[in-house]
């Protein structure tokens, strides 16, 4: 491997929001990477950094050219440069557009479990929350479209809030569940916000599908947010974008961005953008044999060492969906007993929505021996919680 993803680096006393743990304990919750960014962003990073000036900042054809090179390249879609603005991030762009774009009290859809702060969007700028559960069969999820269509058809459902590829299962929606998903939201008059900002970290040789990209139906309702920052591990230095090929719907997106004041970036958003589009490739590709080698070992010692425990199937993302069902349904008493009795930290199924409630969320972006020392502390966490219980496992 040309770059390097074995080194640990100690990220404590950083201010870093995952690590921000007692001294002993093991992160591994919140989806940011325990890796340095790619040598080519930190070179660019870098030169801006040495020019010294930092005014307020523009966007330059560089920036739109970054995105729909990769767009095009990566995903086989063409985005036109007017569809694209920018915005400091995927969560503010959503609740900007919140904002703007429904009445207080009006419904938008989510399908369950998701992420969980796609919540606190919708309820922190006045919306209800309309579930629409995946079902779950054969470890993996699908979605319900009759239960979908119903929840599109409330009369206050304004907007539909997609997770693709989906955050926490990590599953790649197929073209077929897009279309049909565009063709309900045009019957039923709602706009479907894509979130796409795990779109990158697929299992090497798989791709995603863009929501925009499947058909007339999608592109024309759509607002897509995508964003370099999990890809490339740049969360903290807020840069995102908003597709939206619709023009009207584009105008007032470009209005709930800015009132939001969610359009203007820092001095090196647009730097860390374009430098990881343009010259990130290489380390991307290497980065997701190294994520698809950590999950392989995750899901063998899973299988070897903790019975009754499994993980979800999913070719997207670094988190892994750990199906703790045999251990009962709640999630966050277990999360809670295994960071009390290991330090190791992960994420309580239960936040997700209530689906979530017999799984845990586990973030395996960091290097192997990192890994391998969560999966141990996992399986102690597991086996002292059933003695707590009285399960039967051993
Ligand atoms: C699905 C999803 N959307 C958005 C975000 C956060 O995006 P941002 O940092 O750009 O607000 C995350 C972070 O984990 C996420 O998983």
């Amino acid at each position: 491997m040309r770059y390097d993803f074995d080194t640990i680096i100690d990220r404590s006393r950083t201010d870093s929001v995952k690590w921000n743990v007692k001294d002993g304990e093991l992160p591994m919750w919140v989806a940011d990477m325990d890796f340095m960014a790619a040598p080519e962003m930190l070179e660019a990073i870098e030169k801006r950094m040495a020019h010294g000036v930092f005014g307020y900042a523009n966007i330059g054809n560089e920036w739109y050219n970054a995105y729909t090179g990769w767009w095009k390249s990566r995903h086989g879609f063409e985005m036109d440069q007017d569809w694209l603005m920018f915005c400091t991030g995927v969560i503010p762009a959503i609740s900007s557009m919140i904002r703007k774009l429904t009445e207080p009290g009006d419904y938008v859809v989510v399908q369950t479990p998701v992420y969980n702060v796609f919540f606190n969007c919708i309820v922190n700028n006045g919306c209800r929350i309309l579930e629409n559960p995946l079902s779950y069969k054969d470890r993996a999820y699908f979605m319900d479209f009759e239960d979908l269509e119903r929840k599109l058809a409330e009369p206050q459902t304004k907007l539909m809030l997609l997770c693709n590829p989906q955050n926490p299962a990590g599953r790649i929606w197929d073209r077929d569940s897009l279309e049909r998903i565009g063709k309900l939201a045009v019957k039923h008059h709602v706009y479907v916000i894509s979130d796409e900002i795990h779109c990158d970290i697929t299992e090497p040789g798989k791709g995603y599908i863009p929501f925009a990209s499947v058909s007339p139906d999608c592109r024309d309702i759509s607002i897509t947010c995508i964003s370099p920052t999990k890809t490339f591990n740049i969360a903290g230095l807020h840069t995102a974008a908003v597709c939206v090929p619709e023009p009207s719907l584009r105008r007032r997106v470009r209005n709930a961005l800015n009132t939001g004041e969610v359009s203007e970036p820092n001095s090196f958003a647009v730097t860390a953008a374009v430098a990881a589009f343009n010259k990130g490739g290489d380390w991307l590709d290497e980065l997701r044999e190294y994520i698809a080698e950590n999950k392989r070992i995750a899901a063998d010692y899973i299988a070897a060492r903790i019975p009754g425990v499994f993980i979800v199937e999913g070719d997207a993302t670094y988190l892994l969906w750990i199906d703790v069902g045999c251990l009962g349904s709640d999630s966050k008493e277990i999360a809670g007993f295994i960071r009390e009795t290991t330090g190791l930290f992960v994420s309580a199924g239960g936040y997700y929505g209530k689906a979530g409630n017999h799984f845990l969320r586990m973030n395996i972006a960091c290097p192997k021996e990192v890994c391998l020392d969560g999966l141990s502390r996992l399986k102690t966490g597991i086996a002292l919680y059933r003695e707590h219980i009285g399960s039967g496992f051993s």
